[in-house]
């Protein structure tokens, strides 16, 4: 049951597929208040309040509710800290924040739904607003969560039923299909920012060939444009392009490019006359076109919210296509900024006027602010405007109204281009910064992280709101982007990434290289890849089905046993797909952890597609050892999954090698029906797609 609240006049987002009609009935669980009587009625802690409260006014429109002690929150796709959202306040601001920690509040999505449940009451809201809005999960108040929104003109919907699956599957239903990605988009992928020349990629693909490495996607980081320009490429380091993608063609693997938001400002360039002549870009108050610095130094923003620019902007994909491109990733998209030109002549003015200054505890941390400020800058974000036609009508917003759509509709370009150019074929897509509506459009990969055991452990808590949230295709930069990776943390990520579907190891240039052929020994990565290869077929199936049925790939425990208080707190392992729970071991020098077991399940120790041994294991708490070389999962009671061989490349998957491994009690008859078709074309309907497996 969806309950649709209408507040002012709503910006169209398009999140909402379904049109709802307006309830009239009183707004169920939350109180309506101002954000005056909010704040009067907290608390003051933060001092530095500048993420917090600049957005907000006596406009601002806030919502509360009070949480029991048993009250949980599942939901806000990609964000910070663990899975069970209490207890901290985020803030929906889609923000380049590759530094993000414990305390940060906002990352590069924003995903508005979540899920209230564990107490008497169990109901999921979800909040259309693009602007910037905080949840706050009990953090001013320990017992109360707010939903503060920084506009009075938005779309409220609350959404009852029967459990929290059936809350989300309606949800998701409403705001439509989730994009389906093509099957090459599971196998291993490699990435590095950047590989500088064709020679480089060709490296790349001959060290998998030469050490049995699986692979099926190699990418170019923004070094390989010209002068970091979208939709060119350097021709002194790359030669001709397309003869790069025909020769990785002809081994299966594809290569996937990097397109950033902004648009470089040079004369000559067709993509920046073209924005220009056709008022494609972004304008600032005077009603020009708005200008930033981001790599190319200055830039245009094409102003995607526009239907007319958006298309023209997605027309451009073309460029790399017609060389054989089928697959590319949206980056910089919320949208990043380094500086705006405004702000960095204030800034260095004020700088010269240091000059000769003595710089003491005061100046010298101001003189630093200026210029960590302005990266990112809020200020900047309204400092230019999006022209939206709305019933025929052209209205102008100001970008911090409608912010968090930007990397949504870049993405939104970029998949209603590649419909119109390839009706039948399913290009791989995703993007860093993403609202509710972009699943429709592309996978969602968490953007910058760190080499660090703790951002291991994030993706794990972000996997099921992500999934909430519509997006299945997902993950992230495997063995951490940031920093030095070590060859054990790489072992564990491998390990737990084996399970989530987009798989792809990339690194920073100041990181040392971690291509796997980099470690020694390698013969645990080739065992690990085999495993990832032979589990494609489950993993892939359950991300099909999940797409077509509007369901989640990753459940947390508690909404599988919800009356199991252990399981409710059990943060650190997943459902995965109808048959599997994982555990990861997210620390690091532990040959085991603690792994809580709902039901009797079976365990699955893998040291390669091959080599395994399986274990019945009673419900209850037990410790799981794990060596670095061996994949540990388990497979829940009367449950089966398909597995397939260890293959080099997803090209050679082919159902005949399928077998099952399941866990039948009592000889109860086990079941499992897998999705497989050709993993290219879109004729996802076909019920020949369906090999039902039964034991
Ligand atoms: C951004 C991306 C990162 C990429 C880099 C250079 O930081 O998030 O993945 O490598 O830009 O393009």
């Amino acid at each position: 049951m969806i309950k649709k609240f209408t507040f002012g006049t709503p910006i169209e987002t398009d999140a909402v597929l379904i049109k709802q009609p307006n309830s009239t009935i009183p707004i169920p669980y939350l109180n309506q208040i101002t954000y005056k009587e909010l704040l009067s009625n907290s608390i003051s802690r933060k001092k530095d309040n500048s993420t917090y409260e600049e957005f907000f006014n006596e406009d601002s429109i806030c919502f509360t509710y009070d949480m029991e002690d048993s009250t949980q929150i599942y939901g806000l796709g990609e964000q910070v800290r663990g899975m069970n959202k209490r207890g901290w306040i985020y803030q929906s601001c889609c923000k380049d924040n590759g530094d993000h920690i414990e305390t940060t509040s906002s990352l590069y999505a924003s995903h508005n739904f979540f899920l209230v449940c564990g107490g008497k009451d169990l109901f999921g809201v979800f909040l259309d607003f693009p602007g910037i809005v905080n949840f706050d999960m009990g953090y001013k108040k320990l017992d109360r969560l707010s939903i503060e929104i920084s506009n009075p003109n938005f779309t409220l919907y609350i959404i009852e039923g029967t459990s929290p699956r059936d809350i989300i599957k309606q949800f998701r239903h409403i705001i439509g299909r989730s994009y389906i990605a093509p099957l090459w988009a599971y196998g291993y992928q490699q990435s590095r920012y950047s590989y500088m020349s064709s020679d480089e990629v060709r490296e790349v693909a001959k060290k998998h060939e030469e050490l049995g490495l699986g692979l099926d996607a190699i990418y170019l980081d923004i070094d390989y444009m010209e002068r970091y320009k979208d939709f060119t490429y350097n021709k002194d380091t790359f030669g001709d392009l397309k003869e790069l993608t025909d020769e990785l063609q002809e081994k299966n693997l594809h290569l996937v490019p990097i397109i950033d938001a902004a648009v470089k400002i040079e004369d000559g360039y067709s993509v920046y006359e073209e924005g220009v002549a056709n008022n494609y870009f972004c304008k600032d108050e005077n009603g020009n076109d708005f200008v930033a610095g981001v790599w190319p130094g200055k830039v245009h923003f094409p102003d995607v919210l526009n239907e007319k620019a958006r298309e023209w902007f997605g027309n451009q994909y073309q460029a790399l296509t017609d060389l054989g491109i089928d697959g590319f990733w949206n980056d910089m998209n919320e949208p990043a900024i380094f500086y705006s030109e405004e702000n960095l002549n204030y800034v260095l003015e004020k700088i010269t006027g240091y000059k000769g200054t003595n710089l003491d505890i005061h100046s010298y941390f101001e003189m630093v602010r200026l210029v960590v400020g302005l990266l990112n800058n809020p200020d900047d974000y309204k400092r230019f405007y999006h022209k939206m036609t709305i019933n025929g009508e052209d209205k102008i917003f100001r970008h911090d109204l409608v912010h968090n759509l930007y990397g949504y509709f870049m993405t939104r370009a970029a998949k209603e281009a590649f419909d119109r150019m390839y009706p039948n074929k399913r290009l791989l897509l995703f993007s860093r910064s993403s609202y509710v509506g972009m699943h429709r459009y592309g996978g969602l990969w968490t953007g910058d992280n760190y080499s660090w055991w703790s951002h291991m452990k994030l993706l794990l808590s972000q996997l099921p709101a992500i999934n909430m949230c519509g997006f299945i295709y997902t993950g992230c930069d495997v063995g951490g982007f940031q920093d030095n990776t070590t060859k054990d943390l790489m072992m564990r990520w491998l390990a737990f990434s084996l399970f989530v579907p987009l798989m792809r190891n990339h690194s920073d240039c100041h990181s040392d290289f971690q291509e796997l052929y980099r470690f020694e020994n390698q013969e645990i990565f080739r065992n690990l890849l085999k495993i990832r290869y032979a589990m494609v077929p489950y993993l892939y199936s359950e991300c099909v089905k999940a797409c077509l049925n509007d369901d989640l790939v990753y459940c947390p425990l508690a909404f599988e046993w919800p009356n199991d208080s252990l399981a409710c707190e059990t943060y650190d392992q997943l459902l995965v797909g109808e048959s599997i729970m994982i555990a990861p071991i997210m620390e690091q020098n532990k040959t085991g952890r603690f792994v809580y077991l709902p039901e009797e399940m079976m365990q699955v120790s893998m040291k390669s597609d091959t080599d395994y041994s399986t274990k019945i294991l009673p419900a209850g708490v037990h410790y799981i050892h794990a060596d670095l070389d061996t994949v540990v999962f388990f497979i829940r009671k009367n449950h089966m999954i398909v597995l397939g061989k260890g293959v080099l490349n997803t090209s050679e998957i082919s159902p005949s090698d399928f077998t099952t491994l399941g866990f039948s009690k009592e000889n109860t008859p086990l079941s499992y029906t897998c999705y497989f078709d050709d993993g290219y074309s879109k004729d996802y309907e076909n019920p020949n797609h369906y090999i039902s497996y039964t034991f």
